[in-house]
């Protein structure tokens, strides 16, 4: 049997506790308070908004970790702590956290680690950006990335584990990738998915795409035989446009 689709909203630094509730009660209205058959639908929102949200047919995630569980660590929040808020998803190595904050591959891979050691599950973010395409090295790229995410990582069910495509200059650019060279991204990723944890548990691992998203391109990409899901910013803040990204997906056959 082929894994359920995942859908996720990484809503970055949008939508504060009132916004996020009023916006999760609409969505759990919509999808009558009960998952859908075929899709793992997620919302990640700013820490500070994830007890605000009604969860109700679909899962919390979170957008970043700490990898410690406790300590003299400012600003910081562990996996146990989102677990508690009822964290079942979280991002990690996001391109923007790598950017801006720092983030390297190193601590991508604590922070998968700490994740997985607290049951929550890392959708773990890859992706080469524009200049790396250019140069024809995108493939190293994204396999560097996720070996170096993967190092030590142990999974016992293919659940535990998503991965993520982000081009870095598809996000938020309006510049999605084509689904041909998303396709051929997660054929790359999945092979080494399954290098590391064999066929049977890497198959059955979702990898979804992300980099400008939206209800009308995700039909082309979904049809993709390794595109198991979309992982979507500026357009999941759009409950009507994130809701036709699910039903879209939804009418497939899995
Ligand atoms: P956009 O959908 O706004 O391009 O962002 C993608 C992304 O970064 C999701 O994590």
């Amino acid at each position: 049997m082929k894994p359920k689709y995942i859908v996720a909203g990484n809503w970055k630094l949008n939508k504060g506790p009132a916004e996020a509730r009023s916006f999760s009660e609409g969505l759990s209205k919509h999808l009558g308070n009960a998952p859908v058959k075929n899709v793992d639908i997620i919302i990640a929102p700013p820490f500070v908004s994830l007890s605000a949200l009604k969860a109700d047919g679909f899962f919390i995630g979170a957008q970043d970790v700490y990898w410690e569980d406790k300590g003299a660590f400012t600003g910081e929040v562990s996996a146990a702590m989102l677990k508690e808020l009822g964290a079942a998803y979280c991002i990690v190595g996001h391109s923007e956290r790598r950017m801006y904050f720092h983030e390297t591959d190193r601590t991508v891979n604590l922070k998968t680690a700490a994740l997985l050691k607290n049951r929550i599950r890392p959708i773990v973010c890859v992706g080469e950006r524009s200049e790396e395409r250019k140069a024809g090295q995108m493939y190293n790229v994204v396999r560097f990335q996720l070996s170096a995410a993967l190092f030590d990582v142990q999974i016992e069910n293919p659940d535990d584990l998503a991965v993520a495509y982000e081009p870095v200059w598809a996000i938020g650019t309006g510049n999605v990738a084509t689904p041909q060279q998303a396709e051929d991204m997660h054929e790359i990723i999945r092979q080494s998915l399954e290098k590391r944890f064999g066929i049977d548990i890497a198959g059955k691992i979702r990898i979804l795409y992300g980099g400008s998203v939206n209800d009308a391109n995700i039909a082309g990409l979904i049809d993709k035989e390794q595109i198991n899901g979309a992982l979507i910013g500026g357009v999941s803040l759009d409950l009507d446009k994130f809701l036709s990204i699910i039903n879209s997906i939804s009418q497939r056959e899995r």
